[in-house]
């Protein structure tokens, strides 16, 4: 980058966005995770300008909040009523003007005008797939040729819709840019178009825009101020007015409507795995694959189809994820498998396993070679390393310590209907299948839950807690309750066999009884 640093760089969001037919502004839209101003906030970030601007008016609220939330330092912009991408423009460089007028008094300098000097880069919000790469390629054109105007164009095969660029013949120098709208049919024709993102003077942008008022606004067919007019006013005044193109057209397409953000997305998405891939990571099946902007893979990651990696995601190296998974701010450890499993603000220690069918709520942590096995859910639950709980269990509001083994379908309570209470479980410890702990209580370390049990006072070191009913066999009642069935059928056979070794003192007691009737019936 050798050109100087942008003086600001402004971010259009002020738009209505009607296309997409929705009460969410269009700016706050997602694709990758973050939202369409998220994107173009990212882009102006990356080249480091000394102020960014983005304009709001429809939505405002909402997308004030979320811009000044991804970058407290953005300057929020709010357009007036007169509409149109020109307007948004004066409205920004007033902002930014006086802004930089503040600093300067602060600072106490001599006299100056203080406006803003240097390089303007202004982008429309709805170009998700720009980056900063290509904006810097645009202000090393600028300033080459020291340009009043660099715009960013691109060829379609379809403009429609689109400004298209009017070139000069021979030189190719820009002579302005029409709007669909306005355009005569040779004008259609042209394939060239405006990428809405430029690069300009800031004072030859102040000039132009200072002619561009609501007389202009009435001119065009929408009745709006124009940002495209600039272009040929910078010229006018004799200014060099230049468009660089990309041959990228995905990179510069804008988002109207619900179409263009599946497209956009899914080509986002695309080129996020061929970045992963390029990595080191495996994705089987990148159809069905996908990872959200700000999520991180390590080596030899391995996404089987059907997953999802939203929002921070971290999966570490050799771990492998999938199918049919899908992971909200879920961080991996190094050679951990999770398959088809829902995680969301969860941590997985190296090596653990985790699914099939898991649902891993807020505040899982699992240790090292632990495992959360099938049909498991856990909520802000501690599983130290070597723990297991590895069928239908419910695990809410506890810990388990290392190395213990939870049976098949225990459910720690820890709802009363009223308050929420918490389980800790100590290490080495064994709770029995189909157990109940009821919260708030305690198991020490080294202790035994029996199978079945209810267990609602705390459990000592080395002891085993039994809370059950007492079995009680009651012999020959099926022989009575239900004779002539074929349970009493088969009870009968049992008894008459000739090996009664399997028999309990019971059985063998009323096999006696039965055959004492029989003789004495005979
Ligand atoms: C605009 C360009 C067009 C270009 C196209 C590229 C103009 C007049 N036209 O058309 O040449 O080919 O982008 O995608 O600039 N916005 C405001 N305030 C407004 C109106 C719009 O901030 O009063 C913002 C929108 O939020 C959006 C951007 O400016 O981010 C572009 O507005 P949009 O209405 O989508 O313009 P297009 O019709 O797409
Ligand atoms: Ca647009």
């Amino acid at each position: 980058m050798s050109h100087p640093r942008p003086a600001a760089a402004v971010v259009l969001a002020a738009g209505e966005g009607t296309r997409m037919r929705s009460s969410v502004p269009k700016m706050l839209h997602e694709i990758g995770g973050r939202s369409l101003v998220g994107h173009a906030l990212t882009a102006a970030q990356g080249i480091a300008p000394e102020r960014i601007a983005v304009v709001v008016r429809h939505g405002r609220d909402a997308v004030a909040a979320h811009v000044t939330q991804l970058d407290p330092s953005v300057l929020v912009v709010d357009q007036d009523e007169i509409p149109g991408t020109g307007r948004a423009v004066q409205c920004a460089l007033a902002d930014l003007d006086a802004a930089a007028q503040a600093q300067l008094a602060r600072s106490g300098s001599p006299a100056q005008d203080g406006k803003v000097t240097g390089a303007v880069v202004v982008l429309a919000g709805d170009v998700p797939l720009l980056d900063a790469a290509t904006l810097d390629q645009l202000l090393e054109a600028h300033h080459a040729d020291g340009n009043a105007v660099t715009v960013l164009t691109t060829h379609v095969p379809d403009p429609t819709g689109y400004g298209r660029i009017l070139r000069e013949e021979g030189t190719g120098d820009v002579l302005g840019i029409v709007e669909e709208a306005d355009a005569d049919a040779d004008q259609r024709a042209l394939d060239e178009i405006n990428t809405a993102v430029y690069v300009f003077d800031a004072t030859a942008l102040r000039d132009a825009l200072r002619t561009l008022d609501g007389d202009d606004a009435r001119r065009n067919a929408q009745g709006e101020v124009y940002l495209t007019d600039v272009l040929a006013l910078a010229r006018d005044a004799g200014g060099l007015v230049r468009a660089v193109a990309t041959e990228d057209t995905p990179s510069v397409e804008g988002v109207n409507d619900r179409t263009q953000l599946a497209a956009l997305g899914a080509e986002l998405n695309r080129r996020i795995l061929d970045g992963w891939m390029r990595e080191g990571v495996t994705v089987v099946d990148p159809a069905t694959t996908w990872v959200d902007v700000d999520v991180e893979l390590s080596r030899d990651v391995t996404l089987l189809p059907g997953v999802q990696l939203r929002g921070t995601t971290r999966v570490a190296e050799g771990a492998t994820i999938g199918p049919d998974t899908t992971l909200l701010d879920v961080e991996v450890g190094e050679g951990a498998t999770v398959v088809r499993t829902h995680g969301s603000e969860a941590r997985i220690g190296a090596g653990a396993k985790v699914g099939p069918f898991a649902y891993l709520r807020p505040g899982t942590h699992l240790g090292e070679h632990g495992k959360i096995g099938t049909f498991v859910e856990t909520k802000n639950a501690e599983i130290a390393d070597g723990a297991k709980v590895p069928h239908l269990t419910y695990v809410g509001d506890a810990t388990i310590g290392a190395g213990s083994n939870i049976g098949a379908g225990v459910v720690f309570a820890n709802y009363d209907g009223v308050a929420k209470h918490r389980t800790d479980v100590g290490e080495h410890s064994f709770v029995g299948s189909d157990s109940v702990l009821v919260a708030p209580i305690r198991l020490a370390d080294g202790t035994y839950v029996a199978a079945g049990s209810t267990i609602t006072r705390d459990v000592g070191p080395g002891e085993l807690a039994v809370a059950r009913g007492i079995q009680r066999n009651v012999a020959g009642w099926v022989q009575r309750r239900r004779a002539g069935s074929r349970s009493a059928e088969a009870a009968q056979a049992a008894l008459e066999t000739e090996d009664r070794s399997d028999l309990s003192p019971q059985a063998r007691a009323e096999l006696a009884r039965l055959a004492k009737e029989k003789e004495s019936g005979a």
